[in-house]
């Protein structure tokens, strides 16, 4: 059974279909990348899994995650499995972030959740706050604990965000463009963590983007969305060498040019 099983999920703002008859699914441990355009709905189904929408908007066809049904779902269900089915790492690691607290608590505070619901104690939290601050490369972890998100720079709140994503220990990691933010050094750094954190810990990754060469390197399978409609679906080297849909052809096309221009392969 799949981890992740998304069926007709349709999601809606009155009349706006945001998001038309999208399924798709992801197995314990695999990869799927997301991509399209702005507004093309990607952050809108990752809402949608975390449950995380505006009240406003609905939402219909089935969303199973670890074996439970998310459409319709209350606040408490969700509540439970926020955290240990699904984290999520957003683009702007300051909206996850909260301003007035000091890094190493924020990291502690999922640590803490997590130690609840598997009935630890929590005695090794700082200690567990650090392996994780080092698990994502944050230099000094003991001066940084102490530091306020404004002290740091974006790269390294991102690399905090990361953290405490890992610190639920969830079976998918959900990253909605995590490194659109950053410049173009800082973005690479960030993409390999989370390729080696997903390999290392076998969670199973949902990577949104709408940048199709930056997904090809860290997902196996693609869904490619324009204007919320499903154009393009499948194994990701089999989409780069023949994309069936205009679209995609388009994006494969524009993401050779980019390679051409930094000297890549021609
Ligand atoms: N609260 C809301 N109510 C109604 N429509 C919304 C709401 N939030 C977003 N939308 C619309 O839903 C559509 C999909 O938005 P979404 O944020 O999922 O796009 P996206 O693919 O994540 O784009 P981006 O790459 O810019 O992040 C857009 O047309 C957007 O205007
Ligand atoms: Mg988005």
């Amino acid at each position: 059974m799949s981890l992740l099983s998304v069926n007709g999920l349709t999601i809606t703002a009155g009349d706006k279909v945001l998001v038309s008859n999208l399924s798709f699914a992801i197995a314990q441990g695999s990869r799927m990348g997301l991509i399209g355009e702005s507004g093309s709905g990607k952050s809108m189904t990752a809402m949608a899994i975390t449950g995380l929408l505006p009240r406003d908007i609905a939402v219909t066809g089935s969303i199973l995650l670890d074996g439970q049904q998310i459409v319709g779902a209350g606040e408490r269900a969700m509540g439970n499995l926020r955290g240990a089915a699904s984290a999520v790492v957003f683009q702007e690691p300051l909206t996850a972030l909260d301003p007035l607290m000091r890094l190493g608590r924020q990291i502690a505070e999922p640590l803490r959740r997590r130690y609840r619901r598997e009935g630890l104690d929590d005695r090794h939290i700082k200690t567990e706050v650090l392996r994780l601050m080092e698990r994502v490369a944050l230099p000094q972890p003991e001066r940084l604990a102490r530091a306020y998100p404004y002290e740091v720079s974006g790269g390294q709140r991102q690399r905090v965000a990361i953290a405490m994503a890992l610190a639920c220990k969830p079976k998918l990691l959900i990253a909605d463009e995590p490194t659109t933010a950053l410049d173009v050094t800082t973005q690479a750094e960030v993409l390999r963590l989370l390729d080696d954190l997903v390999r290392d810990t076998g969670m199973a990754l949902l990577f949104i983007s709408h940048d199709l060469p930056v997904v090809a390197n860290v997902v196996d399978q693609v869904t490619v969305l324009r204007q919320g409609e499903t154009v393009e679906q499948g194994a990701v080297a089999k989409v780069l060498q023949a994309p069936a849909n205009p679209y995609t052809q388009q994006l494969v096309e524009a993401a050779r040019r980019f390679d051409r221009a930094l000297g890549g392969e021609p």
